[in-house]
């Protein structure tokens, strides 16, 4: 049997065109679109990418967005009165400020500082106390979409009392995405760089969530006959044979963990479209839940 793959691309699509409704009817009730306003600092080739597409996708669902594209050599004190300038402008609804920042910028002061109720990565201290406690709040966008994913996979069926693993413990991904396992009443492991026998503990999992950043590191024979793969990763990687050919490449080795799977996410096209979706998401929820506030 020959796993299902889980097509981000088109559930993608689908969460875009119910913000898109949303976004109409927000305009009709306060007569103003949404905002979001997006931070880069520097010139990282990836992240001027990922923003530029976030301004694009905000704007294509009729939302204003805005990317604020600061040279490299911006100061702190300079991106800090930024971020307190979007935070008392009522016409901001979502602020992301577009990690890694540049060595000389303190990244956990830049994220605190982004008002809770406007932080639509939800990065900021509060929003994550929210999630841990199971309060509602901004949820990290990918841990997000990955459980649409799952859901997709799962249909009609119920995480309550399966095995999940979850390798990989960062703040952006792991952690957030185990809260929402949890929340499920998924019975969920972290695992990480450091955990004893991760094979033997990732054949344990019903549902196999990876988030290391390690190209391909997940086996086929780490995978549970019929599990859900999660694949978070997003690895470039030379093509062998081919000089200066590279290609992207998830977490787990897909063509040996498809064999296995009962469901599995593929790299490009899976977790990687959701999380724009979701960030859209969430800046209609923060307009939604600024402008019932007032
Ligand atoms: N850099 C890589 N992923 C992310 C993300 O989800 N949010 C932000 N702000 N920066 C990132």
């Amino acid at each position: 049997m020959s796993a299902t793959i889980l097509d981000g691309k088109k559930l993608a699509e689908t969460v875009r065109a119910e913000v898109k409704e949303g976004v109409a009817a927000f305009v009709k009730e306060h007569g103003r679109a949404p905002g979001l306003d997006v931070v880069l600092v520097g010139e990282d080739p990836a992240s001027q990418v990922y923003t530029r597409n976030k301004e694009k996708a905000s704007n294509e669902v009729g939302m204003r967005g805005k990317l604020h594209a600061l040279p490299a050599d911006t100061s702190e004190a300079a991106l800090f009165e930024l971020l307190a300038k979007l935070n008392a402008d009522p016409a901001v609804d979502g602020i992301l400020v577009q990690l890694p920042l540049p060595k000389h910028i303190d990244e956990q002061r830049a994220l605190d500082l982004v008002s809770a109720a406007k932080d639509v990565d939800g990065f900021h201290p509060m929003n994550a106390g929210l999630l841990a406690s199971g309060r509602p709040g901004l949820v990290p966008c990918t841990p997000r979409g990955s459980m649409k994913l799952l859901a997709l996979a799962l249909g009609e069926k119920k995480l309550t009392g399966a095995r999940a693993v979850v390798v990989g413990r960062s703040n952006i991904v792991g952690k957030p995405m185990a809260q929402l396992l949890l929340a499920e009443h998924a019975t969920v492991t972290i695992a990480h760089s450091r955990t004893k026998d991760l094979p033997a503990l990732c054949r344990e999992a019903d549902v196999l969530v990876a988030a290391v950043g390690r190209a391909e590191m997940v086996r086929g024979d780490w995978i549970k006959e019929g599990a859900i793969v999660i694949d978070v990763g997003i690895n470039r990687v030379d093509v062998p044979g081919q000089p200066g050919k590279t290609r992207l490449v998830g977490d787990v080795a897909f063509e040996e963990a498809k064999a296995r799977a009962g469901a599995i996410t593929p790299v490009p096209g899976g977790v990687g479209p959701m999380t724009i979706a979701c960030l859209l998401e969430n800046t209609l929820i923060a307009a939604k839940a600024r402008a019932s506030s007032r």
